[in-house]
């Protein structure tokens, strides 16, 4: 869901984290958000509220008093045009007065007067002593019950030089839970839930060695992201990659073939949450070793290399034609090819029963940041995408799912 146009309030206390605050106003100006930050005394000695302003090109809000005889009244007006609220970094301080419904600063006064159903979402920053303290998590825990979300802080290198839990999460995972908080208010995917593949899978030859491939994940990864923020359930499967799993999904880390097959099969099986769309970005080794050895391959002194067998993976999209309990799951599967690319795209289609299936050359697409694709339905029908970043391909990818998904 797009952030065009959506009030923000970004609401910053004073943490050192406060610094990577300044990232997320920048990400969601740019992204099109108003964002209307307000500022703690003690912020504002860590990040000038200038630094905010110049960012977002509106005031920053630091004092209760302001703007209190003129029409658009400070909190009062800040609260009434809410979308949605994100306190970062939210410090120990301000979690027990948002808490006690205490309205003695810009933030609390403003959040107290939010309108029920605004989303409120919290990033905590603190040291771990702090974090675990009885009282934070007393405080965490009566504003989650009263409909906040928590971005939880990561286990890291702390300001202070210690290491633990407290680190405030990145500003990009703070970025994807905003999109994510407003695709589940009305995305279109809201409600569905789709499982999706990414990665290359690896195939060990020996304890240190392995079959793999360029695949960087970035394609299935920007998938995920743009589902989740148009509200969708999203199971992200991933071989290893060195991209951080998208905020909000269920993620399952997987390396081998036989294990993805494992991990899609459960993820479909599971009878609290049927799938509705299985997209498999995945670039899957066909072949593995068969008897990968346990102990690292020397050189025998022969003067060969060694002759390594290989077997054949099984085709797991091509497997679940016919499995029972799938009924109406829309399938989506990626072409990787080096030539004639409609041609052996539209046979993969038909072979491995398909609704859809993304078409691409093998060669300029793995490992890069873009993409150019060409999208062949099961009724036939052809789009060409031209040349764009991988996110923009994917939300073209999922109007196609949306769209189908709307025909049924
Ligand atoms: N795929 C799969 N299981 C495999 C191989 C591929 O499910 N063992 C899926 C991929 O995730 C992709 C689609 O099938 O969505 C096509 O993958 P691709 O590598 O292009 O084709 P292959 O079926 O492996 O055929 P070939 O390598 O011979 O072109």
């Amino acid at each position: 869901m797009s952030l065009k146009d959506k009030n923000i309030l970004l609401g910053v206390a004073g943490g050192i984290a406060a610094y990577k605050v300044v990232q997320v106003a920048r990400d969601l100006t740019v992204a099109g958000a108003r964002v209307h930050v307000m500022m703690t005394p003690g912020a504002t000695r860590f990040i000038t509220p200038l630094t905010f302003q110049s960012l977002t090109r509106y005031p920053v809000h630091t004092e209760v008093w302001e703007y209190w005889t003129q029409e658009a009244q400070g909190h009062i007006s800040l609260a009434r045009e809410a979308d949605l609220a994100l306190i970062a970094p939210a410090t120990a301080d301000i979690l027990a007065r948002l808490a006690l419904g205490l309205a003695d600063d810009i933030i609390t006064t403003t959040m107290l007067g939010l309108p029920p159903g605004v989303p409120v979402l919290l990033a905590p920053a603190m040291e771990t002593h702090m974090y675990e303290h009885p009282a934070t998590r007393q405080h965490l825990q009566t504003l989650v019950e009263r409909g906040a979300q928590v971005i939880e802080p990561g286990y890291g290198n702390l300001a202070s030089g210690a290491v633990g839990t407290g680190r405030m999460a990145d500003p990009a995972q703070l970025v994807s839970a905003v999109r994510l908080a407003f695709g589940r208010m009305g995305g279109d995917l809201h409600g569905k839930r789709l499982i999706i593949t990414a990665g290359g899978t690896q195939e060990n030859i020996d304890p240190v060695r392995y079959i793999g491939n360029r695949s960087s994940g970035q394609m299935g990864y920007a998938l995920a992201e743009e589902a989740l923020a148009r509200g969708a359930e999203v199971t992200l499967i991933s071989g290893p990659v060195k991209l951080a799993p998208p905020f909000g999904c269920n993620f399952v880390g997987i390396t081998s073939t036989l294990q993805l097959e494992q991990a899609v099969h459960q993820a479909l099986e599971n009878p609290a949450a049927k799938a509705d769309v299985l997209i498999m970005a995945a670039a899957v080794a066909d072949f593995r070793p068969a008897s990968p050895s346990e102990q690292k391959i020397k050189k025998d002194g022969s003067g060969q290399a060694p002759n390594i067998e290989l077997v054949l993976n099984p085709d797991i999209l091509a497997g679940l034609k016919g499995r029972p309990g799938l009924g109406g799951l829309l399938k989506v599967g990626f072409a990787a090819e080096t030539e004639d690319l409609t041609f052996n795209a539209e046979k993969k289609l038909q072979s491995k029963d398909l609704d859809l299936i993304v078409a691409n050359d093998a060669v300029t697409s793995i490992g890069q940041p873009d993409n150019e694709v060409t999208l062949i339905e099961r009724s036939g029908m052809i789009t060409n995408l031209e040349r764009s970043p991988k996110r923009v391909v994917a939300g073209a990818i999922l109007d196609k799912v949306v769209e189908i998904l709307a025909k049924r």
